[in-house]
């Protein structure tokens, strides 16, 4: 069984990320949201599918995050597209969380999406 070996960086605390809100970084010149998601953090693709707006400016609503453009969702475990859109997955990145620090693989590496 292959093992897969990353460098990590460290990229937010823990306590940065509010319940409910997306928490925008800029890593490796790439918009990425953190997201708390009980008690994980998830990391996503910071820029919607559909034409690009901010998602970190979108709220959250149950399990799903709304773009604030024009409002397509996606559900916060896996980043696929909700009902009456069929855009792709949001891309989501390895994430590790250590001692209320938030960090990234580097470079960046792809979990799906
Ligand atoms: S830019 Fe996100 S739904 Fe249009």
């Amino acid at each position: 069984m292959k093992k897969e070996i990353y460098q990590w960086q460290e990229v937010a605390a823990v306590e940065d990320i509010t319940t409910g809100q997306p928490l925008e970084v800029i890593v490796e010149d790439t918009v990425v949201i953190l997201l708390k998601v009980g008690d994980a953090v998830k990391a996503y693709q910071g820029l919607c599918p559909h034409q690009f707006a901010r998602l970190s400016l979108g709220s959250i609503s149950k399990d799903s995050l709304h773009c604030p453009q024009h409002r397509a969702c996606f559900d916060i475990h896996d980043g696929t597209c909700g009902p009456g859109w069929q855009l792709p997955a949001l891309r989501q990145y390895h994430v590790r969380v250590d001692a209320g620090v938030v960090s990234l693989a580097a470079p960046l590496a792809i979990i799906s999406g």
